[in-house]
């Protein structure tokens, strides 16, 4: 089915691990080509096992697909697929994460990785129509000093990553032991964001602030929890990524009606929407814009501050050259026809 128009206004996505944008044709079509024997019969039967109780059991079964990626061409494939996808859906601009640990646990170097992902994104506002960036995340269930040796591994490849992220098992894994590693990414120039405040209390979101100075809190769901902690996210104007689909899915809301977007906007807040791991929780951006339009009622205006917001909050202001982008997807936004558009 094609999606309505407004679910397609021009966006970034701010908030897209790469790894949970693999498919199941994909990843089958990879297991043949690799020689890997995946524990599902088909298609169907791993799309039967996306019912999910919580983060864990839904990073168990996505760590275990990724199994599958193996060589640079893999890793191309992915992301290629993934633009692709993004562009029919309005993605103008696209923030992409990555677990380089996860795939130099099973024997696949960071330079496979990052050189097959840095392939299909060089390629993609040309073929695809968008701007790109890519984000290495540090998993916070293992130690700080593999995630040092990472950033490390990582040293020849800087030219093609933007900054640094925290993912992964969040309530207690604390920020703090990764104090030493953020240091060192902001000093070779990395931006800071960090996953928080998805399953985690309030003092989660507080952490990734005070500790790892981030400058974007990916989630920041339970926020609203503590009035001082908004007060703080709205005066510094820290933007969060909200993961609406995901969020319903790992069960940290029961359904997307009870989603607190509109009351973390009505608070102040620089919200975005985005679709987190969208081949497993339903959903990529244009997707996700049309379901909370239809499930919290939004008008067009909140539709257009969304949109608007993904931009600002985008590290499209490193350079001139970003800037000049940024200006130019901002008018875009605004010129958006919504208001002759139904649904
Ligand atoms: N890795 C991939 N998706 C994630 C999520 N939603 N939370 C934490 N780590 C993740
Ligand atoms: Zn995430």
């Amino acid at each position: 089915m094609s999606l309505a128009p407004l679910a397609r206004i021009p966006k970034a996505e701010l908030h897209l691990h790469i790894e949970g944008t693999l498919e199941p044709e994909l990843a089958f079509a990879l297991a043949r080509r690799n020689g890997v024997t995946l524990p599902y019969a088909d298609t169907d039967a791993l799309r039967e096992a996306y019912l999910f109780a919580d983060l864990q059991s839904f990073l168990n079964l996505y760590y275990g697909l990724m199994a599958v990626l193996l060589t640079e061409d893999d890793f191309e494939a992915l992301a290629d697929a993934y633009l692709a996808r993004a562009a029919e859906q309005g993605v103008r601009h696209a923030e992409i994460f990555f677990d380089p640990q996860a795939h130099m646990a099973r024997g696949v170097p960071m330079g496979t990785v990052v050189t097959g992902l840095s392939r299909a994104l060089a390629r993609s506002e040309e073929r695809h129509g968008v701007s790109t960036k890519l984000i290495m995340c540090f998993l916070r269930d293992q130690s700080a000093e593999s995630a040092m040796e990472t950033l490390e591994a990582a040293k020849p490849y800087l030219e093609h990553i933007v900054g640094v992220g925290l993912d992964s098992a969040e309530v207690g894994n604390p920020a703090a032991p990764f104090r030493e590693v953020y240091e060192a990414a902001a000093a070779l120039g990395l931006r800071k964001v960090a996953h928080a405040g998805e399953e985690g209390d309030p003092s989660y979101v507080w952490e990734a602030l005070d500790v790892l100075g981030v400058e974007r809190v990916d989630h920041g769901l339970r926020s609203l929890e503590d009035p001082e902690l908004v007060a703080r996210l709205v005066r510094d104007r820290i933007p969060l990524t909200l993961c609406p689909l995901s969020n319903v899915r790992l069960r940290a809301i029961d359904v997307l009606e009870e989603h607190p977007l509109v009351k973390m906007m009505d608070a102040g807040l620089l919200c975005t929407v985005n679709s987190d791991d969208p081949a497993y929780f339903g959903g990529y951006a244009g997707d996700t814009f049309h379901a909370v339009h239809e499930a919290l009622a939004l008008d067009h205006e909140r539709v257009r501050e969304l949109a608007r917001n993904s931009f600002v909050a985008s590290f499209l202001d490193g350079s001139a050259q970003d800037e000049a982008l940024r200006a130019r997807y901002l008018a875009e936004v605004e010129a958006y026809p919504l208001d002759d558009i139904t649904g």
